[in-house]
């Protein structure tokens, strides 16, 4: 019975989803618990809203006629998208339903035109070229090499020429930061986040450009900003 209850939420997730991450992203009360800012606060060291102001300035200076938001994030993101003045059309995907649901209920009717649709973001039902503006905030540490080369290959596709991508995540751990030196947190973290160490010492402009070059669409420019002395940081792209 027990099992039947939670057949509901895993059904249509990828594995390594509902594997690793069925706690706080699938169930229902981990949702509940983790949709507060305190709560996010608490897993970011305090720095929620400082990357989230980050994203939300850089954000406010892009052409963004047609947003999409690669995946649901707890907290304020997706109505702060959705509300800020550039934008005309705001998409968000996500696998799962209950992430969706969540995100719907923080988006009021008085938002500019907002589209939900559960997808998979390693293989998206756009066509080529349909964004000004994509948008992915903490998804890449949580996939497995190859469903991020996916993701990142489907966020090019989907640029228009000239369209900018916008990324929030933890910077590349070249062991300055005192926390990449905190070895029972770093294992912690490893048990928590078990495709982290990967990306952490993964080169992800350098991959993104390799994709770029690939689809014919090389990258223009991108700048970063390094936050809390680099261990996060947020990067804007243009194709
Ligand atoms: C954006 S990431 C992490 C965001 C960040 N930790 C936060 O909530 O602020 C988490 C979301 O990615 C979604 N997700 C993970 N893998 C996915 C995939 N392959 N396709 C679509 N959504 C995915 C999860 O369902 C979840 O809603």
């Amino acid at each position: 019975m027990l099992f039947g209850y939670w057949r509901r939420y895993l059904k249509g997730a990828p594995e390594y989803l509902a594997r690793h991450y069925w706690w706080t992203y699938l169930s229902p009360s981990g949702v509940w618990f983790f949709d507060h800012d305190c709560v996010i606060n608490l897993i970011l060291f305090g720095k929620y809203r400082v990357i989230l102001n980050e994203v939300s300035r850089r954000y406010s200076t892009m052409t963004c006629d047609r947003t999409l938001q690669l995946t649901c994030a707890y907290g304020a993101l997706s109505p702060t998208l959705a509300q800020s003045s550039n934008t005309r059309e705001f998409h968000v995907i996500d696998v799962a339903s209950i992430q969706l649901e969540a995100t719907r209920s923080k988006l009021k009717a008085n938002f500019p035109k907002v589209n939900m649709v559960r997808m998979n973001v390693e293989s998206l039902a756009y066509s080529n070229d349909s964004f000004d503006c994509i948008v992915i905030f903490f998804l890449l540490h949580e996939l497995p090499a190859q469903a991020r080369e996916r993701a990142l290959s489907e966020a090019i596709r989907l640029l228009k020429p000239k369209g900018q991508l916008l990324i929030a995540e933890y910077g590349e751990n070249l062991s300055v930061h005192w926390l990449h030196r905190f070895t029972p947190w770093c294992w912690i973290l490893g048990k928590l986040e078990p495709f982290l160490h990967d990306f952490w010492h993964s080169n992800l402009t350098q991959q993104l450009a390799q994709i770029a070059v690939q689809q014919n669409k090389p990258l223009c420019s991108h700048s970063e900003t390094s936050l809390f002395n680099g261990f996060y940081r947020v990067i804007e792209y243009r194709v």
